[in-house]
Order: structure tokens, then sequence, then C-alpha cells
């Protein structure tokens, strides 16, 4: 059985790798969870709620020396000091901007896990920490932006006057944009998004955003990012910068080329265009901005007003939420590599997922692993046209022989037939043309509560029906009562199917029951 050691974060990071929920996942992994006393205090995860859970509690020195440690910071030479011989560590390596931090840790001769290395795949989804961290960082960036601007998001008409809502714009419509955009037009904004990418523009119009294309081919990687741009790209989209800066209030820019410094989007001369007391949320400006004057960590006000937040700790401002999803992400990477459930920590180099975390083994360097081919989905535009063949449409002359007919038909009936047929098929003929021409103007999707609404009209059969039972011939009362019966399941089955139905249109209730 191994020792998970869970430690405190240095100052500045308030989130924590496990919380008293994935501590329980840890443990029944066969794993024993030790916890340095105020892990958890930052992200308002208490001790005692870790005793609570099963864990015992320690100092630095005992958790940062335990077989296993579950860290978010990259340890610094004092902790990689107390690592035990042959231990494994779990942290946010980058390995790819570390080169010192993976040698030094190789000298310790342990292992050494980069939960920021696990590659974009399906399988791995359950273990992606930089996409659920990004999410809640998309998030929080409106937050910030919401809180520095001096006006509602939402537009209002009130008593005192008519509030116009904000006009937000998203660069980039990855992870975090897409959470910025979720987050902003739940807010009420108006929100506009651009990115290179033109398979985002559905899922950006699906959370209510406005896709902004820049009509430049964009080359794409084999891993489905964005490549970066050409010069005609940014040219054109740099005219679309220009043109929504001067018009929108917020910015929140999240543009990123994996491996690469962040694109430079905005320049100081946009900024300048913007409104004083307008908001610009740089989230790549710890990577080198996308906007010119941001600076990491800081917010800056230029001379114009204009607000600019490079906060690069925005997970880490959501603690609570950002501990629970990095616990649940790592309890995840943790039971992939306990497969037999018994507290033994295995690392299976043929599985793609743990060879590309794996930075050190046992001493040895291993990063980079093998790149990972991840199929990208085709983009719509460029997918094979299908041919669907044209629906059969009748020729105007056979349609003028079958109205011919049908006349005929209409008239032979009322000539020949003995009464009252007659006047019922008259009936019935009319009743199949409005019936047609009304119904034909419904929208599609009400249909079907359309349909069981007129259910209703079996009332009708209800009443003929009862008018029958009185009869003196069996056969034509036992053939009513069933006839009452019949009619009376489609009126009640019909009101019910409404309700249902209507209800799935109604905001609010069809989410109730997702929601927990
Ligand atoms: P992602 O890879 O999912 O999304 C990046 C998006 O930028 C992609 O959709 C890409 O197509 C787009 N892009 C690339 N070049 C562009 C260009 N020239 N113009 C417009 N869009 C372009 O990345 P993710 O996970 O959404 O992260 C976004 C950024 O947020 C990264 O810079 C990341 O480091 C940062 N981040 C910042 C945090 C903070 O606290 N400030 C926390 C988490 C993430």
């Amino acid at each position: 059985m191994a020792v998970i050691g869970i430690v405190r974060e240095p100052a500045g990071e308030a989130r924590v790798s496990a919380t008293p929920a994935t501590l329980a996942s840890l443990r029944k992994l066969g794993h024993e969870v030790v916890v340095e006393r105020g892990a958890g205090a930052s992200a308002s995860y208490l001790d005692d709620e870790y005793e609570a859970a099963g864990a015992s509690l320690v100092d630095r020195a005992r958790a940062w020396g335990s077989e296993i440690v579950l860290a978010i910071t990259a340890p610094g030479a004092a902790e990689i000091a107390l690592l035990a011989d042959g231990a494994t560590i779990v942290a946010l390596l980058s390995p790819a901007l570390r080169p010192d931090l993976v040698e030094s840790l190789a000298q310790r001769g342990i292992t050494a896990l980069a939960l920021d290395a696990v590659p974009r795949i399906s399988r791995a989804q359950s273990m992606d920490v930089l996409s659920s961290m990004a999410n809640i960082a998309g998030y929080r960036a409106v937050v910030e932006a919401a809180h520095e601007f001096g006006r509602f998001f939402t537009g209002q008409v009130t008593a005192a006057g008519k509030v116009p809502p904000a006009k937000v714009l998203v660069a980039g419509a990855g992870v975090a944009g897409l959470a910025a955009i979720g987050a902003a037009s739940s807010l009420g904004a108006i929100v506009r998004a651009t990115d290179p990418r033109p398979e985002v523009a559905d899922q950006v119009k699906s959370i209510g955003g406005e896709y902004i294309p820049v009509d430049v081919a964009v080359e794409k990687s084999a891993d489905g990012y964005a490549k970066a741009t050409s010069a005609d790209y940014d040219r054109r989209a740099a005219e679309i910068y220009t043109e929504q800066a001067a018009d929108v209030d917020i910015v929140i820019t999240t543009a990123l080329i994996p491996g690469r410094a962040a694109p430079r989007l905005i320049t100081a001369s946009d900024v300048a265009l913007m409104k004083p007391g307008s908001v610009i949320v740089d989230m790549a400006a710890g990577q080198g901005g996308n906007v010119e004057g941001s600076v990491a960590g800081e917010r800056v006000v230029t001379a114009n007003g204009v607000i600019i937040l490079g906060y690069t700790d925005l997970a880490s401002r959501l603690a609570t939420q950002a501990s629970q999803l990095y616990g649940t992400n790592l309890a995840n990477l943790v039971a992939l590599l306990t497969p037999g459930k018994d507290g033994e920590l295995t690392i299976d180099f043929d599985d793609v997922v743990q060879r590309s975390v794996t930075v050190v083994r046992d001493g040895e360097v291993t990063w980079p692993p093998p790149p990972v081919q991840v199929a990208a989905p085709a983009p719509v535009a460029a997918a094979a046209p299908v041919e669907i063949p044209a629906p059969k449409t009748m020729s105007a002359g056979r349609k003028a022989l079958l109205v011919v007919l049908g006349i005929a038909a209409l008239f032979a009936v009322n000539a020949f037939a003995p009464a009252p047929l007659p006047q019922h098929f008259t009936v019935l003929v009319l009743s199949v043309v409005i019936g047609f021409y009304v119904i034909g103007k419904v929208h599609h999707a009400l249909h079907t509560p359309l349909m069981s609404v007129t259910n209703a009209i079996s009332g009708v059969i209800v009443v003929g029906a009862m008018l029958q039972v009185t009869s003196s011939d069996v056969v034509v009362q036992v053939l009513a009562g069933v006839a009452v019966l019949l009619a009376s399941i489609n009126i009640f089955g019909g009101f019910a199917v409404t309700r249902r139905m209507l209800a799935m249109f109604t905001l609010g209730k069809s989410t109730k029951g997702g929601q927990k």
C-alpha cells in the first residue's frame, strides 16, 4: 500500500490537489492518504473534513516525504530535497518550458508525472486538467471583467431610463473562450467571437455568441489545433479587431497555439480606440500576451481609461471549484496507474496517456514523449459533398388530372350515393383540405403537441358513441362502449403528452432534472 501525500501549495496558489471527496476516491484505490496541515484552507476545505474522509494530518516534511506526492505547483529546490528516494510526484511541471526542473527531478532518481502533459484525446478527457482549468478560467475572466466594468452586462428598460447591453468580444474560441462566451451571454451581454478554426462557429452560436469569420483559409495541424496563422489572415483579423475595439466594451483574449508564444491580436492603437471604462482580460498574458500593454499578473489602466487585466491565476481565484475538478482529474490519473486497486502504482509505457505524462522515470528523463496523433474533426466545409436525392415531385399535368378526378368522384358520390352519405363525405373532404393547410403552417417542432391537442376531437367520437349506447342492438352497444373507452384514452393521453412536450419548451423546467 502506497502512501499518498497531499501538500500545501505555496503562497499565491489557493487551490489544493485533493479535496475530501477526491481523497475518498484515492483511498478506494487502496492508497493511504496523508494531508499537510492547512493544505486545503485557502480553498475552503478544512483539516477536519480531510480527517473525516480518512486522511491523517501531517507536517510538511512528512507530506513531501510520501511515496506519491500530489501537488499543483511544480516543486522548488527545497521541496525536491524533501522527496523520498524512489518517490513519484504528480504536478503541473510544464516540462517543455522547464528543462532545468526536469533535470533536477531526474537527479533525485525519482519518477515525475506532468499532469499538464495529458494528451487531448477522448480517452484522456477525464484527466485533462488543462481543459478543466481553462473552463474555470474563462468563466472567471468574465467575472473579473464584470467586476471592473461600471455597467450592467444585460440591457434593461427601467423607470430611470434605458440601459443598453454590454458588448463583449472573445478572441479565440477554445476551452477558455467558449466558457467566457457562455458566461458573458448568460449575463445578458451581446457576445461576438472569432477563431481561425471555422468549425467552432456552431459551438459559439450554440452558447449564445455570434461568430465573426475571418474569411481567409487557415491550415490545420494533425492534432486539431490551429496552426500559426498566415500573414493574410493576420491582416484581415487585425482589421476586424480594430473595428470591434471601437464598438465593444469588453474584450477577452484566449488565443493560443500550442508550443508557441501567444499571438499578438490587439495592438496599442486598438486599445486607444476603446471607450474609457472598457475592460480587456488578456488570458494569455502569462505566455507573452495577446494584447499590447498587458502585464502578466497585473491590472493596468491605460491613458484613455481602459483597464487591462493580465491575471495568470484565474482558476486559482475560484479555488474551491478548481480544486474539486483538479482533484478529480488527478484521482482519475491515479486510478489509471493503479489498475489492481491494490495501492500499487505501475506505469505502463505502452499506454499513450501514461507515456505522455511521464517526464522522468526512476531518474531517467523520458521527455518528450513520441507525438500523439489526434484525429482532427473534419471541418464541415471540407467534408465530401453528400448526394441528397431530390424529393420526387409530381408534374403539373398529373396534379391537374388528380384534382379533376377528385372533383368528378365527389360529384359522382353526391349524385348516386344514398343520403346521408354525400353530406358526410363532403364534410370529410372539406376537413381533410382545411386540416392539410392549417397543420402545414405549424412549425414542425410543434406538430406532436398540436396533434395531441387535436386528439381532443375524439370528444366528438365520445359524444356520438354515447348516443349509440342506448341502441337495442347488442353489437352496437358493445361497439359504442369500446369507442367511448378508446376515444377517452386518446383524449386524456393526448393532454398528458401535450403537458410534457410544452414543459420541454418552458425555460427552467427542462433543465431542473439535470441539476443536482
Ligand atoms: P485552447 O487551445 O483550447 O484554445 C485556444 C484557442 O485560440 C484555439 O481555439 C485556437 O484556435 C485559438 N487561436 C489560435 N490562434 C489564434 C488567433 N491568431 N486568433 C484568434 N484565435 C486564435 O486553449 P485554452 O485551454 O482555451 O486556453 C486559452 C488560453 O488561456 C491559453 O493562453 C491558456 O494558457 C490561458 N489560460 C489562462 C489562465 C489564466 O489564469 N490566465 C488559466 C487557464 C488558461
